[in-house]
C-alpha cells in the first residue's frame, strides 16, 4: 500500500505539483462555465473535471479529513456536477435533486448497476443479489416485495414484538450496556423469526449468527467496498463466512423439501422457486443496514434532551388512547418517532453513496442553470453524504432535527422525489424500508416505554466523518 502522506511530503515534488493543481483547476472551471452558458446548445460541454496529478491533494483530504470533506470541497468549487479521473476511471458526481432524476430513473440500458455492486457480489453468493443478471434478480426481488408488503407486515407485528420483549427482559433492572452489540444481537433474532423461519431461530442461532456478523464486518469496510476481489484477511474472512452460511442454507432446504415441510418465510420463497438453493441475500444487509440505523437513533436521541422528551411523550400518549397493545396501527401512529429515525438516517446514512454505470450519453441541467453532458462510460455517483447535507434543503444540517419532516416543513419534499436518499428511489428503491422503520421503532418504542436511558459513552464517531477504513 501507498502512503499518500509520503508521496505529498516529498517537497520537490509537491511544491511543482501544487503549481499544476491549482493552474488545472483554474482552466478547468473557467471552461466549464462558460461553454456552459444555455447561450451556446449546440454543444454542451463536460462536467469541470479534476484528473491527473491534481487528484493528490484530493487523496491528501480524504486522508487527513475524510470522505465527506473531501467531496464538500469539490462540491463547493465546482457546484453539483464535477468527474473525478482517477486510474484510468471517471466518476461524475451528481449532487442534489435538480440533477439526479435520471440517475434513479433512467431505464437499465442506459444507466445500470453495472459492476459496481460488485461488492455484494463476494459478500453474498454468486447465485444471488448482483451476481445475477437483472431479470432474474428483478424476480428474486419479487419474493422480498411478498414477504415485506402491507398485507404481511402486519403479521410481523406481534413475532417482533415477542422477540424484543423476551430480549430485554435479560436486562435487568439496572447496568451498563453495549448497545450497538445489543441490538445487532436482537436484530439478527428478529430476522431469524420473520424471515428465515424456525430452523435458524431455534436450531442453528448461535452458528449463524456468528457467520452473519463476519460477513458484514468483512464485507461492509471501505478496502472491501473498493477492491472486492483483493486477497486480503478481510476478504478471506468474509468468503470463509460466506461458504459457511451457504452450507447451513442449503441443508434447511434439503430437509424441509425431503420431508415435505413448507414454512411461511424468506426462504420458503426461494425454495419455492427455481432456485436450487436459497442462500441469504439481503437479510445480511438488511440486518447491517437496521443496526446502524437503530444504533444511531439512540445515540441522537439520548443526547439531545428535548427530542428525547418529545419521543417519550408521544409514547406516553399513545399509551393513553391504546393501552399497552402494540400493533401494526400503533407503529404507523408514532409519527415524531419515524421522523427520528428518518433524521438519524439523514446524517448517517448506511449506504452513503450509490454508484451506477452510464451506457448511453445524457445530460443534466443545474439549478444554476448550466447544461452538461455526461458521456457513456462514466461511473456516476450519488453521494448521499453531500445530498442530504445540502444547506438550501436542509436548515441547520448539523443540527439533529426530528421535526424537520413534519407537518408544514417536509424539507425532503422541498427538492422533489430525489431530496431525501436514504433508501435510494426510483428504480432501485429499497423495498425493505416500511419493514426497517417497523423494526426500529418496535425496538425503540418498548426501550422509552421501560427503561430510562442515559449515553455514557462519547458520542460515536461516524467512520466517514474521516477516512479509516480500518477501524
Ligand atoms: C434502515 C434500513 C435499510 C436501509 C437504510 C436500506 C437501504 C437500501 C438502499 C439504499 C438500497 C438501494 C441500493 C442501490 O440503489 O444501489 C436498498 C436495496 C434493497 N434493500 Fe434495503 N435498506 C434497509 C433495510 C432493508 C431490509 C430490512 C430489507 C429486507 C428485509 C431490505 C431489502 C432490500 C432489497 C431486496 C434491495 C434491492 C432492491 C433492488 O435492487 O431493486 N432493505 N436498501
Ligand atoms: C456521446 O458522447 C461522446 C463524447 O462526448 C461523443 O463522442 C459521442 O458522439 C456521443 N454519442 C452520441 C450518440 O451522441
Amino acid at each position: 500500500m501507498y502512503n499518500s502522506m509520503d508521496m505529498i511530503n516529498s517537497s520537490a515534488v509537491s511544491s511543482s505539483i501544487a503549481l499544476v493543481f491549482i493552474a488545472a483547476v483554474i482552466t478547468k472551471v473557467a471552461w466549464g462555465r462558460i461553454t456552459a452558458d444555455p447561450a451556446s446548445r449546440n454543444t454542451l460541454p463536460h462536467p469541470p473535471a479534476v484528473s491527473g496529478s491534481s487528484v493528490i491533494p484530493l487523496l491528501h483530504t480524504l486522508v487527513t479529513k475524510g470522505f465527506r470533506a473531501m467531496l464538500q470541497e469539490q462540491y463547493t468549487k465546482f457546484g453539483s456536477v464535477f468527474t473525478i479521473s482517477f486510474l484510468g476511471m471517471k466518476t461524475t458526481f451528481l449532487v442534489g435533486p435538480e440533477v439526479s432524476a435520471h440517475f434513479y430513473q433512467g431505464p437499465e440500458s442506459e444507466i445500470s448497476h453495472g459492476s459496481f455492486l460488485e461488492f455484494t457480489v463476494p459478500m453474498l453468493g454468486k447465485d444471488v443479489g448482483y451476481g445475477v443478471d437483472i431479470a432474474t434478480r428483478t424476480e428474486q426481488n419479487r419474493f422480498y416485495l411478498d414477504v415485506l408488503k402491507p398485507a404481511k407486515l402486519r403479521c410481523h407485528v406481534a413475532p417482533m414484538l415477542q422477540e424484543v420483549e423476551k430480549y430485554f427482559a435479560k436486562w435487568g433492572q439496572q447496568g451498563t450496556v453495549d448497545l450497538k452489540q445489543e441490538l445487532e444481537q436482537l436484530l439478527m433474532l428478529i430476522s431469524a423469526r420473520c424471515l428465515l423461519g424456525k430452523e435458524v431461530r431455534e436450531k442453528m442461532f448461535g452458528e449463524v449468527f456468528s457467520a452473519f456478523h463476519e460477513l458484514t464486518e468483512n464485507s461492509l469496510q471501505l478496502t472491501s467496498l473498493l477492491f472486492p476481489y483483493a486477497p486480503t484477511l478481510t476478504t478471506r474472512r468474509r468468503d470463509r463466512a460466506s461458504a459457511r452460511l451457504s452450507s447451513i442454507f442449503a441443508e434447511i432446504v434439503r430437509s424441509r423439501k425431503s420431508s415435505n415441510r413448507v414454512e411461511e418465510d424468506v426462504l420458503q420463497n426461494l425454495i419455492g422457486s427455481k432456485y436450487k438453493d436459497g442462500r441469504p441475500t439481503t437479510e445480511a444487509e438488511g440486518k447491517h443496514t437496521s443496526t446502524a440505523t437503530s444504533t444511531w437513533t439512540g445515540a441522537r436521541l439520548l443526547s439531545h434532551t428535548e427530542c428525547l422528551e418529545a419521543a417519550l411523550e408521544e409514547q406516553q400518549q399513545i399509551v393513553k388512547k391504546h393501552g399497552d397493545n402494540i400493533d401494526y396501527d400503533t407503529l404507523l401512529e408514532m409519527s415524531f418517532l419515524h421522523c427520528c429515525i428518518k433524521e438519524a438516517l439523514r446524517m448517517h446514512p448506511p449506504a452513503p453513496i450509490f454508484l451506477r454505470k452510464v451506457h448511453k450519453n445524457f445530460t443534466v441541467r443545474t439549478r444554476e442553470g448550466y447544461e452538461y453532458e455526461i458521456p457513456k462510460g462514466h461511473t456516476i455517483a450519488s453521494p448521499l453524504v453531500i445530498n442530504h447535507n445540502i444547506p438550501y434543503i436542509y436548515k441547520d444540517l448539523d443540527v439533529y432535527d426530528p421535526h424537520r419532516f413534519g407537518p408544514g416543513r417536509e424539507e425532503d419534499r422541498v427538492g422533489g422525489k430525489f431530496t431525501y436518499n436514504a433508501f435510494s428511489g426510483g428504480r432501485h428503491a429499497c423495498p425493505g424500508e416500511a419493514y426497517a422503520y417497523m423494526q426500529v421503532k418496535v425496538i425503540w418504542s418498548h426501550l422509552l416505554r421501560n427503561f430510562e436511558l442515559k449515553l455514557v459513552s462519547p458520542f460515536p464517531r461516524d467512520r466517514l466523518a474521516k477516512a479509516c477504513p480500518r477501524t
